[in-house]
């Protein structure tokens, strides 16, 4: 049964409206999301797309054995595949949209593309089935925020990726996705925001809204989670005394948020009176000092771990970087802050999680 939404009462959910499912819950951060509702007593029904793959789901099912007040039940289902949130989202009070293909195994840019935007409607399709959602958060990126600005610019909720296209001299289209990674996954994530915030709005019964994570750190909870190519996985590698090769000479501002937070920044807008449809939310560094740029985070990561003789990072000449780094992007949780009353890590306790899990995952 579909219900109106009041727009003078709305209010989010509660672990008494019903279970809450959350896609790509084996991921980073969907583990995270899983483990935060657990703790708030949530029944969470975790979508996977293989219940048999242990190194993706066991640590998801120990959390029942732990003191975390809620359950986690695990459910098969993938984007690709028509009508396979049906049966997880039935009865559910809120869907987490976290599932995605990021491109961390060098995914052609079509399927990124479509795992982030064409496919997500059979997840909209199973919402609105299921009759009971009230809320719908979507994982969205920063890069769906990120455009060509001068250095120093802020970013906030109100820019988006295709605010000034002409610096893509004709490359911005649907047509080119297949060629350019970095296209494919910014129009991808923009292109579900507002299609699920128009979708909601068409329907009535449920509200929209995203969170857009800049770059994600924090406490890895099993090996598969050591992406190659994420975040964490960078972290593992200059820990390792190797150079940092996603920037050009290691050149970079890191803009830090931790996992664990944006964890609770996904709750927090199922439940918040404050969200409403089309609400976002950049979850970034809490102020200046979760922005660092490679050498400074560098220099962190030694201070952090002094029994590591050799940290990696950007190119240095007499302990100075060779170059200065671009400083961008800037971009903080302010909103989440207020609005969703969102409280962070210092940014030193999420680098010490990050490396200290890679110890204790025998990673390192
Ligand atoms: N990490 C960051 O810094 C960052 C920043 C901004 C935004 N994000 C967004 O956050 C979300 C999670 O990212 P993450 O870093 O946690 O990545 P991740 O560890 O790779 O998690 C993504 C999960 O999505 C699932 N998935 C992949 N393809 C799928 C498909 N076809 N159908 C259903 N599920 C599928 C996978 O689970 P199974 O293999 O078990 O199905 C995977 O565990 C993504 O939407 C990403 O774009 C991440």
């Amino acid at each position: 049964m579909s219900h109106q939404i009041d727009t003078q009462t709305a209010t989010g959910v509660s672990p008494a409206d019903g279970p809450v499912a959350v896609t790509g819950a084996s991921g980073y951060i969907g583990s995270w999301i899983v483990h935060d509702l657990m703790k708030q007593g949530y029944r969470v029904r975790a979508c996977v797309r293989d219940t048999s793959k242990s190194e993706k789901v066991d640590h998801l099912l120990a959390l029942n054995h732990t003191v975390l007040r809620g359950q986690v039940e695990l459910f098969a289902a993938d984007l690709f595949e028509r009508g396979s949130y049906d049966g997880p989202f039935t009865d559910c009070c809120a869907v987490i949209h976290t599932g995605a293909t990021v491109g961390y195994h060098n995914e052609p840019p079509q399927q990124v593309y479509d795992a982030c935007f064409t496919e997500v409607r059979h997840v909209v399709e199973s919402v609105k089935k299921a009759g009971t959602v009230k809320r719908f958060v979507y994982t969205s990126s920063f890069s769906a925020a990120w455009h060509h600005r001068p250095e120093g610019y802020v970013f906030t909720e109100y820019d988006w990726c295709d605010d000034n296209i002409e610096r893509y001299k004709g490359a911005w289209s649907v047509e080119n996705v297949a060629n350019r990674r970095d296209i494919a996954y910014a129009m991808g994530k923009a292109s579900t925001e507002r299609m699920i915030y128009e979708t909601s709005e068409e329907d009535g019964s449920l509200e929209a809204m995203a969170v857009l994570p800049v770059h994600v750190l924090g406490p890895l909870m099993c090996p598969n989670h050591d992406q190659p190519q994420s975040w964490q996985n960078n972290i593992k590698e200059m820990l390792q005394g190797r150079p940092f090769e996603k920037a050009r000479g290691g050149r970079m501002l890191w803009n830090i948020v931790d996992v664990r937070d944006v964890a609770k920044a996904h709750r927090l807008c199922a439940e918040s009176p404050a969200a409403r449809n089309g609400s976002r939310y950049i979850l970034g560094a809490a102020d200046r000092s979760g922005e660092l740029f490679t050498f400074q985070l560098q220099a962190r990561l030694k201070e952090l771990f002094p029994a590591i003789q050799e940290i990696g990072g950007e190119e240095m000449d007499d302990g100075k970087p060779v170059k200065k780094s671009f400083d961008s992007p800037r971009a903080y949780c302010l909103l989440a802050r207020q609005e969703l009353g969102l409280s962070t890590h210092p940014v030193n306790e999420t680098l010490k999680a990050t490396g200290d899990s890679y110890i204790r995952l025998g990673l390192l």
